[in-house]
């Protein structure tokens, strides 16, 4: 698979790093919207390509697939862009900065017979299926309650801080505790409720979100782009608890009983730093002429957008695209 990479920010550098760790895919070109920031980034990572545009890129026809990992509010244009090209994307999370714009661009990308992905790393972690089959074997009663933490002290940077950039923590951080909710919630949700505190400049910095779900469990999370987090995510039954050490990117469960006692431990290390598992499922996914992944299907991706387009509107919280 020969990967473009579309922004030459934080995130690119660390899928840079996978791809030049990968066999079966290779980084072959960065766009910046500066040449010599692509060219610093291209000799940095081994990358043959460097173009000083994302359109450059795009019209490359070397390339087989997009990596998109710019902010928020410009994946819209980018992926689309891409789309026309004929190229499959995987897109940075949030996959849009709101469900309008993420319908449009999956409606594209399934008429034009285009694979679109969303990096929503946690959920392409083969640790994830182990922890399905530990619940579903009954090792915790009947579980009742999820409780999913995540925090970052990323509050000073603009892409967080920008509304015209799609900020604030729950796209950025926030999504990954709405996905832990519907991999392990186990029925749709019935009922929110949340607050949140907000930036001088109106995105959100932190937030507590509860949502009872249609078979009685209720879900809690904590957000935070201000503060350090534990950021540790657990499901909580009858009998026990499975606490996930990660809540992005967990390599450990831990069954619990009862006074905080260790029953039992798993422990999954990722083969490169995590990342490759989402740039593999969409290889795969090439290859058999799908147009979406299974861990992460279209129709969960619109879901999640519109749980946070809710939440948004219901803190007040705007970018330009609502
Ligand atoms: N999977 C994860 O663990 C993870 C972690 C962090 C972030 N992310 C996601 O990755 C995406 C990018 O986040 P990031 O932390 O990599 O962001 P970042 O470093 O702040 O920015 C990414 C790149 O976007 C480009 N860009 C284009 N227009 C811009 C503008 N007006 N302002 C700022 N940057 C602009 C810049 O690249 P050029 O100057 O090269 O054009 C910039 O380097 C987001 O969707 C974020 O949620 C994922």
């Amino acid at each position: 698979m020969r990967v473009g990479i579309i922004g030459a920010g934080h995130i690119a550098e660390k899928a840079a790093a996978t791809l030049g760790a990968m066999s079966t895919a290779e980084c072959i070109a960065i766009a910046s919207r500066s040449l010599e920031k692509a060219a610093a980034f291209a000799s940095r990572f081994g990358i043959a390509r460097a173009y000083g545009s994302y359109d450059d890129l795009l019209a490359d026809p070397d390339i087989d697939f997009v990596y998109v990992a710019l902010p928020h509010t410009l994946h819209y244009g980018v992926t689309r862009a891409a789309i026309e090209r004929g190229k499959a994307c995987l897109v940075e999370k949030a996959f849009m900065a709101c469900a309008r714009e993420a319908r449009e661009v999956l409606g594209l990308a399934r008429s034009s017979g285009v694979l679109v992905a969303e990096a929503i790393w946690s959920r392409y972690l083969p640790i994830q299926d182990l922890a399905r089959e530990i619940i579903a074997s009954g090792a915790l009663g009947r579980p009742l309650a999820l409780r999913s933490s995540l925090a970052y002290n990323v509050g000073s940077k603009e892409r967080i801080l920008s509304p015209a950039l799609g900020g604030g923590a729950l796209l950025d951080l926030g999504v990954y505790n709405l996905n832990f909710v519907r991999m392990f919630g186990g029925a749709p949700i019935a009922s929110i409720t949340s607050h949140c505190t907000k930036f001088p400049t109106g995105t959100d910095a932190s937030e507590s979100i509860i949502l009872e779900l249609e078979n009685g469990v209720l879900a809690t999370i904590d957000v935070s782009a201000t503060t350090q987090g534990c950021n540790i995510s657990v499901v909580a039954g009858e009998t026990g608890y499975l606490v996930f050490n990660d809540t992005i990117h967990p390599t450990k469960l831990s069954l619990m009983r009862k006074g905080h006692l260790l029953e039992k431990e798993w422990e999954m290390p990722f083969e490169i730093n995590g990342f490759e598992y989402e740039f593999e499922a969409c290889r795969k996914a090439l290859l058999t002429g799908a147009l979406e992944l299974p861990q992460m299907p279209h129709e969960e991706i619109v879901l999640v957008m519109e749980l946070m387009d809710s939440l948004r509107r219901s803190w007040g919280v705007t970018f330009p695209c609502d």
